[in-house]
């Protein structure tokens, strides 16, 4: 029960571009908490969706150690990696990236069919929980930026994953629909015990976070004031 759900143990990550490397990770360590909602703030640069793409298995750490619920993303391979993503991780993503030739219902539905769960009734009550009733056979372009977000965090959850990654989910929105999205999203982890962290500038989404971390050049640092 105490085990944590992320635990990341010097982790590095360089990237190289023509013959010399980018290092975004330096040696970071990381343990978060199941249900814990995290606000991962960063400047531009400093490593917050290189973390994310690690924690996802989106690609791999140069050195370091990430488990997941336990699990050594090492030792699970890219089979196991995936599976993983489809059945445990819900993303969400600053610019929604829906698929635009999609309805809502059928992004919603297609994270639950890759995440082998194709039940459309399930896909219907997410939309309604985001308060999209009505709105299931729109295509992304003739939804708000704030109901794409909706969609976008329905998808997210649907699946019933333990964590949400949410990279600046609010970055592409006005403050007040910003706030309701922080809102929704950090209500509906709090009710079904989803572990979230969002990677932010932006201050603000600090009220909705239960626990405060800074980056700095690729390392993470407990906020305390
Ligand atoms: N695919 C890549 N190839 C080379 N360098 C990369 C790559 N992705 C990121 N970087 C570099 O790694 C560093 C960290 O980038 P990252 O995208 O993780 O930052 P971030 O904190 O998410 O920034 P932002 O707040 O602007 O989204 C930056 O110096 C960036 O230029
Ligand atoms: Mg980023």
């Amino acid at each position: 029960m105490d085990q944590p759900v992320i635990r990341i143990i010097d982790l590095w990550k360089t990237y190289e571009l023509d013959g010399s490397g980018v290092s975004a990770l330096r040696g970071t360590n990381l343990e978060i908490k199941k249900g814990e909602r995290v606000a991962l703030l960063g400047k531009s640069g400093s490593g917050k969706t290189t973390l994310f793409n690690l924690i996802a298995g989106l690609d791999r750490p140069t050195k370091g150690r990430i488990e997941v619920e336990g699990q050594d993303l090492k030792t699970l391979g890219e089979k196991g990696r995936t599976l993983l993503r489809r059945t445990k991780i819900g993303f969400i993503f600053q610019f929604f990236n829906l698929l635009p030739t999609l309805t809502a219902f059928e992004n919603v539905f297609l994270s639950l069919e890759l995440a082998n769960k194709p039940k459309p009734q399930l896909a219907l009550h997410a939309l309604k929980e985001v308060g999209l009733e009505g709105k299931e056979r729109r295509f992304p372009s003739e939804l708000s930026g704030g109901e794409q977000q909706r969609v976008a965090i329905a998808r997210a959850l649907v699946k019933k994953p333990s964590i949400i990654l949410a990279d600046e989910p609010t970055g592409n929105l006005d403050t007040a629909t910003g706030n309701q999205i922080l809102e929704l999203l950090t209500r509906m982890c709090e009710e079904s015990g989803t572990t979230l962290i969002m990677a932010t500038h932006s201050p603000l989404t600090c009220r909705y976070a239960t626990r405060i971390l800074r980056m700095v050049d690729g390392v993470i640092f407990e906020e305390t004031s």
